[in-house]
């Protein structure tokens, strides 16, 4: 029998999982285990590497995920195929001190998970800076606070559990969520959690693709606790940022036409594509986070946002325009140009934009 699978989820890992996996194998040689890499379709290729791993290794599987992105999910699907008593997952990138796993396996029999925790001792961690460590802790102790657990790194990669259970609470946790474990300790208040402290590490090779993402972590926590919930992340998350895009936008034509007697309509166009740049950035970050734009695609993706915008904000520019042409006040012409204008511009980002 199995005892347990190791999930390791990969999005462009190709220089990592060679020496992860080849790790695994000499650190848990004598245990009997399995390894399931989940892998996105990278456009590094790391899944061939995980398809050469796997016909090299018997105790290897790889699934390829085609048109689907995001870590939550992708876990998930790799602890529904594990065949394993225990599953466990951590990241490729070694980050995680791998060398706990024995540890864990030895200790998960008399608890319900067991979670390699960063907090515990550690006061620094190597490549972040104060404000990240700070943020990412700040961020930590509001969801313990919230979830009622004393759990010191609820937003760990890096934890243990029985298949079971994760069975049982599957159907329940939010594919397109936040942090998995998260997930787990909300649908859960009452587990028995270990926790073994370890130092996060430098990640080898590669790039983080989750980066300083706490803070919005934390207010998808917050959303999931509400009633909100039932219209969806996506939908959610994009009308709060939609919201902050109104308040730039506003405060934008303050200064510029009410502050400093610009022309209405230059005024009008500057606050749209302030306002316009600030929501991509945040969507991008956070609402659409899991197809997120990275490095050269950002600016290509910049260009399609302004593109699936350009009617909206059309509309809204010409809206704005003749209300206060025809003598309305320039907040309400404003505000009812907007209102065309992000109904529009959701449906077109989603359909374009952020395609998945
Ligand atoms: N399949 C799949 N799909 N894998 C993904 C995806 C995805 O969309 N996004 C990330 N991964 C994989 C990465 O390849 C890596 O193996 C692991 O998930 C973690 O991603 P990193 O990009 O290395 O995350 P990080 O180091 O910035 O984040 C750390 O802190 C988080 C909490 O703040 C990690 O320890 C995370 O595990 C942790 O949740
Ligand atoms: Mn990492």
């Amino acid at each position: 029998m199995t005892e347990v699978s190791i999930i390791l989820p990969t999005y462009n890992e190709r220089e990592n999982l060679p020496l992860i996996v080849e790790k695994l194998q000499k650190l848990m040689d004598g245990h009997s285990f399995e390894i399931v890499i989940v892998d996105d379709n990278s456009s590094d290729g790391t899944w061939q590497i995980g398809q050469e791993l796997a016909s090299h290794y018997a105790n290897i599987q790889l699934i390829r995920r085609v048109n689907r992105k995001g870590l939550t999910s992708a876990i998930l699907e790799g602890f529904l195929l594990g065949k394993g008593k225990y599953v466990a997952v951590t990241d490729a990138d070694m980050q995680h001190d791998i060398n706990l796993l024995p540890q864990m396996l030895e200790v998960i029999a008399d608890y319900d998970m067991v979670v390699g925790s960063r907090y515990v001792h550690q006061t620094e961690v190597p490549g972040w800076d104060r404000a990240r460590l700070w943020i990412s802790r700040l961020g930590t102790q509001m969801a313990c606070r919230l979830l009622q657990q004393n759990v010191t790194d609820p937003l760990s990669g890096f934890f243990m559990l029985h298949r079971d259970l994760i069975h049982q609470i599957a159907p329940k946790l939010h594919s397109d969520g936040f942090k998995i474990l998260l997930e787990i300790l909300f649908q859960c208040p009452n587990l028995r959690v270990k926790e073994l402290p370890y130092e996060f590490g430098v990640r080898l090779h590669g790039s983080s693709k989750l980066d300083t993402k706490v803070m919005l972590d934390f207010l998808d926590l917050l959303i999931s606790r509400s009633p909100l919930s039932k219209f969806g992340f996506q939908f959610i998350r994009y009308s709060i940022i939609g919201a902050s895009g109104v308040a730039i936008h506003l405060l934008v034509l303050y200064l510029l036409y009410a502050q400093w007697q610009w022309p209405y309509a230059l005024s009008l166009l500057i606050a749209i594509q302030i306002a316009l740049a600030s929501n991509y950035v945040w969507n991008n970050q956070w609402t659409f986070g899991e197809q997120r734009f990275m490095k050269s695609e950002w600016w290509t993706g910049l260009i399609r946002y302004n593109l699936a915008c350009l009617l909206g904000s059309t509309y809204n520019l010409a809206i704005g325009w003749y209300l206060v042409h025809h003598g309305m006040n320039w907040v309400f012409a404003s505000l009812l140009g907007i209102m065309v204008g992000i109904s529009w511009n959701y449906m077109a980002n989603q359909a374009f934009t952020w395609k998945k």
